[in-house]
């Protein structure tokens, strides 16, 4: 089983990339983003902010996470969240729980799990996945984008354009969180034995091409 782990900021372009290189090689495709984000939700939709009830309630969550590229949805008890963890306000709120360490442990746990059960390979992508969930994985890639360029990114996705207006409300929130979880993570620059993949200039096809050639090169 072959374990390609992608780490980087927000507005970066890892989860387009990841979720097409998986598709590509028929791999399996894990965005642990979206397991922080749907816990996130869990909190924010029951109002616990308490680190310790935070780890309560995670231990106690039934999350249920598609690691298939072309249909990635993930469900809390249940109940299917997959485009509710997208919103504003989970963006905010989801550092309530990635910030705890006992919360990230039991992710990580099931990180694991998931990625030793994921057959030919999996793309595996988040902030801490090539330093802490799969350090031993055969390709490592720190992807990397100047600020204004992800800025601009996440500006359209979330926006639909990245005019001034657009790229002036994005701007705070996008480098507000990554201030904040490289506190907790450490994404911002690659650790020994990680590829840097600086996306400012190059295309979403160009990334693609990129990793795929150096999941090429390790094999
Ligand atoms: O990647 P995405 O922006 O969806 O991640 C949402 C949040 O989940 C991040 O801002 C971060 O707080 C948390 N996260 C994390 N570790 C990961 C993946 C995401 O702490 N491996």
């Amino acid at each position: 089983m072959t374990v390609i782990a992608i780490d980087g900021p927000s507005g970066v372009g890892k989860s387009s990339v990841s979720k097409a290189v998986a598709a590509r090689l028929g791999y399996a495709y894990l965005d642990t983003g979206a397991m922080y984000r749907a816990m996130g939700w869990l909190c924010m939709t029951r109002g616990i902010t308490d680190p310790g009830d935070v780890v309560e309630l995670v231990r106690g969550a039934d999350l249920e996470i598609s690691t298939d590229p072309s249909a990635p949805t993930v469900a809390v008890d249940g109940i299917d969240v997959t485009e509710e963890i997208r919103s504003a306000e989970v963006s905010a709120s989801v550092q309530v729980v990635s910030a705890v360490p006992e919360a990230r442990s039991e992710l990580i746990e099931l990180q694991r799990q998931i990625i030793a059960a994921a057959e030919p390979g999996i793309v595996v992508e988040g902030r801490d996945i090539t330093t802490v969930v799969a350090p031993d994985a055969p390709v490592r890639i720190l992807m990397t984008a100047d600020d204004e360029v992800r800025v601009a990114r996440r500006a359209k996705e979330t926006h639909g354009n990245a005019g001034a207006e657009a790229v002036a409300a994005t701007r705070d929130v996008t480098l507000g969180r990554d201030a904040k979880d490289a506190q907790t993570t450490s994404f911002l620059t690659a650790a020994d034995g990680v590829h840097t993949l600086d996306t400012t200039h190059i295309d979403f096809d160009q990334s693609v091409g990129a990793v795929l050639a150096l999941v090429a090169a390790a094999q």
